[in-house]
């Protein structure tokens, strides 16, 4: 009789799921695509594996959506992924749809209501506070950051100059260095001190949520804390709030030493400060509390390290694969900044037309966020006629969107900077690798300013070659490349470790 009863049970319930996704069935079945999916996990045996294969999984459903005429989709589970590969349909799904997939509150721990995931009450007024901080004037101060941090780097690659060296570390140091001084505005010279307990929590954190994310059942936050590697996880998270609790103390504490000084020397110190105001000092400035700077902070370098060093990092090995790329940039660096060892100036930057080229072409073949999702919430027809309906999950494919052949022409594969000079986009939603939209990256121009600063120093002061068991590099002759192997954590990254070999110039 019980099992009669628990039998009854399961099968209304599954009536009743099956009813209330009647809509979502429908559009799944438009999709087109079910090859690739398996009975109730859907297509979820494909993220299963290596990170690599993990990328090779979402590279694949990006061609098949290229394929499909820009749209396709799947079954994550009991989850309804649509995938767009067409900027007709992703600029209307990033203006109607600014909500954050529901899994990615799985940073909320160490991000509380950081703006990068939050509900969309959250995120308006926040966003509208940090966007003017990371304008073109403030970005200008900060050039003097970058390039400091930059030349320290080429310091110490100055010294591994003829061996293979993995580009990775420095670079990711450089970014840390760089996005710690102008947010918190100290010092961390991570470049000198690679077991930095900051630098090492924050490896570790990104590293285990991403095997959260890749494990759905530890989604729930009662689930995650019965967990051996919660302890591990809460400790990551403590040592990264509590740095950043401390430089705001601090920076409190030297701000009410300035109130307290005689009005003079208050002037003075003030005027010094404002040549150069760090973030917090700016939100600190507009009233922001403790909890909402440390958000804010946290945000920006869980934002801002990985992608930008990823960025300049894959620039790098596109360059040492295409030394007729490398010669034309460093021309144009010769004849922007003369052959000297002068710092880039502010107005260096619009006339590197070259080498912003040459980055916009490595991110849009590299996009280090090849993919962002957003919840339908309401429902509404895409431009293709397809019709998105609540609670899917439309995934943004900005690697499938950037090779699709209907907006970037038949050499989409092909890295060639020129197609950026005439800039001739048949579509501005075709080239997103800062994504799109009121919710697109708000540090866009600040990565571009800190990606050309570190890419331009680089290839003033070394010829950067593919390592000697790689390619043979004595012929100058230009080959086909092979694709670059990725894979897929919590950006996109180089299964090599961006390894490059590099020479100094004479
Ligand atoms: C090459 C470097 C970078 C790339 C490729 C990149 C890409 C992205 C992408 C794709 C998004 C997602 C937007 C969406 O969901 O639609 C994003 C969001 C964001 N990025 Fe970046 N980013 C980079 C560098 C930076 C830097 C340097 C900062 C900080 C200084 C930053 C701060 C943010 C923030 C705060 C958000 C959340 C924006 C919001 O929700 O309003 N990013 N970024």
């Amino acid at each position: 009789m019980v099992w009669l009863l628990i039998l009854l049970v399961f099968v209304l319930w599954f009536v009743f799921v099956r009813y209330r996704n009647r809509h979502k069935r429908k559009l799944a079945n438009l999709c087109r695509n079910n090859r690739m999916s398996l009975p109730i996990i859907g297509v979820a045996h494909h993220f299963i594996g290596t990170e690599e294969d993990r990328m090779k999984a979402l590279m694949k459903i990006g061609r098949e959506a290229i394929k499909q005429g820009g749209f396709a989709g799947g079954w994550l589970l009991n989850m309804l992924m649509v995938v767009i590969a067409d900027p007709f349909d992703a600029e209307e799904v990033m203006r109607v749809s600014l909500r954050k997939m529901d899994g990615l509150d799985i940073t909320e721990d160490l991000l509380g209501n950081g703006h990068m995931f939050a509900k969309v009450p959250i995120w308006r007024p926040r966003r509208k506070v940090i966007a003017p901080m990371l304008s073109q004037k403030n970005l200008e101060m900060f050039l003097e950051v970058f390039t400091r941090n930059s030349e320290n780097m080429i310091d110490k690659l100055t010294k591994l100059c003829g061996q293979p060296i993995s580009l990775s570390k420095y670079i990711t140091a450089y970014s840390m260095d760089a996005i710690c001084e102008t947010s918190l505005g100290i010092k961390m010279d991570i470049q000198n001190n690679q077991y930095h307990p900051f630098l090492l929590a924050f490896q570790t954190f990104e590293k285990m949520v991403v095997d959260r994310l890749m494990q759905s059942w530890l989604y729930p936050d009662f689930v995650y804390k019965l967990m051996p590697c919660y302890r591990i996880y809460k400790k990551q998270t403590d040592i990264l709030q509590e740095f950043v609790k401390q430089v705001i103390l601090a920076k409190r504490i030297k701000f009410r030493d300035i109130e307290n000084e005689n009005l003079a020397e208050c002037d003075q110190l003030q005027n010094q400060q404002n040549s150069r105001k760090s973030f917090l000092e700016q939100l600190i400035d507009i009233g922001y509390n403790d909890i909402d700077l440390q958000e804010e902070m946290l945000v920006l370098i869980l934002a801002g390290t990985d992608t930008s060093a990823a960025g300049a990092s894959f620039t790098a090995v596109m360059l040492s694969q295409h030394q007729h790329v490398q010669d034309k940039l460093y021309e144009e660096l010769m004849e922007v900044l003369g052959n000297s060892d002068r710092p880039l100036e502010p107005s260096d930057i619009p006339r590197l037309k070259y080498l912003e080229a040459v980055i916009k072409e490595t991110l849009r073949l590299y996009p280090p966020v090849p993919a962002v999702v957003r919840m339908v919430e309401k429902e509404y027809i895409l431009p293709s006629g397809f019709k998105l309906v609540p609670d899917v999950g439309a995934v943004i494919h900005i690697w499938a969107m950037h090779r699709n052949p209907t907006f970037w022409g038949n050499d989409a594969e092909d890295f060639r900077p020129e197609r950026f000079l005439d800039n001739n986009l048949k579509h501005p939603a075709a080239y997103m690798p800062f994504s799109f939209g009121v919710r697109n990256c708000v540090g866009a121009r600040y990565a571009m300013t800190s990606m050309m600063t570190v890419i331009a120093n680089l290839v003033r002061k070394f010829k950067l070659l593919p390592p000697k068991n790689v390619y043979s590099h004595g012929s100058q002759k230009r080959k086909k490349t092979k694709p670059l192997r990725t894979k897929f954590d919590i950006i996109m990254r180089h299964v090599d470790g961006y390894e490059v070999q590099i020479e100094e110039r004479r």
